[in-house]
């Protein structure tokens, strides 16, 4: 039985899955090639219907990640702004008008825009919660039999977080926190506050930023800002730092006075931005602390799944791996809105149609391929030179490369579903030269010197590297390299000492496993530099998107699956 989830407004996905097992998932910024992609993900639901050879008239259910008519909650909020400020009023009342005329009325006409885009089908159609999704996306399809769910990100429907239990096929809601109470909301406006752009993602740069800074401001954060309230809430107050206003740059007298005058987007990178940064982030740490204190309270429970934008904050996520009560955690790699796809599907299967679970997802590879033959193809009608090696030949090679200095672009099997590279769309390069992480940020990324580059590592590598076994393929937890360790990755290590691994296993990527082998046999380093191939646009998918990389930008190797580009 085919169930096709999506998620049609910011970071378009699609996922198909058949009998609980997931066949495809993938973003519509990887075809559309414009970043976090929004609107009907059109090339990814036919990528999905490729990729399992069937048409849509043999899906059974289509998922969307929504509730369109759920609107009165933020009306309300809305109306209840006139009596902050009429300029409160109007940037939430704009924006409101726009959302309902082009999303929410849009997404009410979505299966009839599919049986015209794609044929004729009898597919049931369910539009689904918001952060039910989020929380789906990753409890089912974690290794968990029962679990606490928490879901965060800046607003679903009109709720922004979720504490819920997962158990079997079921998700039971425990408590709901709704606008304008929201911790990617207020992430979003502090990164908006330091100059950066809240539409592009910038949030990780203020999460990058944050480890060169000293929490200062904390206090004023979490006593004016985002305050916890009882034992699993928080509020945050719209009256000081508000989103909507904070999306046009407009900031309160309060905050400007506490922090200082907001950063424009030329301005230099001062000790009070890396400051503030430092307070936002250990602010929002403890408030989600807060919330998982409380949720094992309620459910006892050890296990612990996160979803939802904001748990792609790394930082926070090694701080509760470390200090919650929970002994396990998972967070689904899509765990932003894209995953929502993943969740919807998965949320039919389970709780409406009462199928046992059977899937735990392991890997991220659940993209697009190229055939050695369609790679060949593209490099030669770019005319660029190339090797066709076996593997024998070619990892030891691309190691040596890499160990020599080299960048890599390196392209091989399905592209990763999800905001990271894990070794099929990545730029390699090698985690001893201290010099490397401004190297490739600047020449090759294009972006700004103090993003941290992080490392993908053999999976039995981690207590040699960390002080302890640590399994993450997701790459989605910061965690403390030993003292011993970090004078010989410098590249990959964070100014706080800490570095977000991927671990690597033979099993899930044997080729890419083998590649770090080699690295580690001529440099005794069980690990490379990973961060994902792309220059400001979305991470490649095609052959072609990767050639075009290699010829707008002078990295020193191309990689597409057998084949090896090297530049002279
Ligand atoms: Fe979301």
């Amino acid at each position: 039985m085919y169930i096709l989830g999506l998620t049609t407004l910011g970071d378009a996905a699609a996922t198909l899955i058949r009998d609980g097992q997931i066949i495809a998932a993938v973003e519509e910024e990887r075809f559309s090639r414009i970043k976090h992609h929004s609107g009907f993900p059109y090339n990814a639901v036919q990528y999905c219907l490729e990729e399992a050879g069937i048409t849509i008239g043999d899906v059974k259910h289509v998922a969307l990640y929504w509730k369109p008519w759920v609107l009165r909650h933020k009306a309300l909020q809305t109306l209840k702004t006139l009596s902050v400020s009429s300029d409160m009023f109007r940037a939430r009342f704009d924006r409101g008008i726009a959302q309902v005329s082009h999303n929410y009325l849009g997404m009410l006409k979505t299966p009839a825009l599919i049986r015209n885009r794609y044929g004729r089908s009898a597919f049931r159609f369910h539009y689904l919660d918001h952060h039910f999704c989020h929380a789906s996306s990753a409890f089912f399809v974690s290794p968990f039999d029962s679990a606490a769910i928490l879901t965060m990100d800046g607003t679903g429907e009109d709720t922004t977080t979720t504490l819920s239990r997962g158990t079997g096929t079921r998700i039971k809601l425990l408590k709901r926190i709704k606008l304008p109470h929201s911790l990617g909301q207020f992430y979003s406006a502090v990164t908006n506050f330091l100059g950066f752009d809240m539409f592009a993602g910038d949030e990780w740069k203020v999460m990058g930023l944050a480890a060169y800074g000293t929490p200062e401001y904390y206090d004023f954060f979490s006593k004016r800002v985002l305050c916890v309230n009882g034992d699993r809430d928080f509020s945050v107050n719209i009256r000081v730092l508000d989103h909507h206003l904070a999306r046009k740059y407009k900031f309160s007298r309060e905050i400007v006075e506490a922090l200082g005058p907001p950063r424009r987007s030329d301005e230099e990178i001062s000790e009070r931005h890396q400051n503030i940064a430092a307070s936002a982030q250990k602010v929002l740490e403890e408030a989600v602390l807060h919330l998982l204190n409380g949720l094992y309270q309620w459910t006892r429970d050890e296990s612990l799944c996160l979803a939802g934008g904001v748990a792609f904050n790394s930082v926070m996520n090694g701080r509760i791996i470390q200090q919650s009560p929970f002994k396990r955690v998972f967070i689904q790699p899509a765990a932003g809105d894209a995953g929502c796809s993943l969740g919807a599907a998965y949320a039919v299967y389970h709780t409406l149609l009462k199928r046992p679970r059977s899937n735990a997802m392991e890997h991220a590879y659940y993209g697009p391929a190229f055939s050695s033959e369609k790679c060949a193809t593209a490099l030669r009608e770019a005319g660029l030179a190339f090797d066709t090696l076996p593997d024998q030949e070619m990892l030891p090679q691309v190691a040596r490369l890499i160990a020599d200095g080299a960048i890599v672009g390196w392209f091989q099997g399905r592209m990763e579903f999800g905001p990271r590279a894990l070794g099929n769309r990545s730029f390699l390069a090698d985690p001893r030269r201290a010099d490397m992480r401004a190297l490739l940020n600047k020449k090759i990324k294009l972006r700004e010197w103090f993003r941290p580059l992080a490392p993908s590592m053999l999976e039995e590598a981690s207590t040699q590297v960390f002080g302890k076994a640590h399994a993450d393929p997701f790459m989605v937890t910061v965690l403390h390299v030993t003292e011993e360790q970090r004078h010989r990755i410098p590249a990959v290590v964070h100014v706080d000492g800490t570095a977000r691994p991927q671990t690597v296993s033979p099993k899930v990527n044997p080729r890419y496993w083998q590649l770090i082998r080699e690295f580690e046999r001529i440099t005794t380093v069980p690990l490379l530099l990973n961060t994902s191939f792309n220059i400001q646009e979305p991470i490649v998918c095609t052959p072609h998107d990767a050639i075009a990389s290699f010829q707008r930008v002078r990295f020193d190797a191309l990689v597409l699956e057998d084949h090896l580009v090297v530049r002279r």
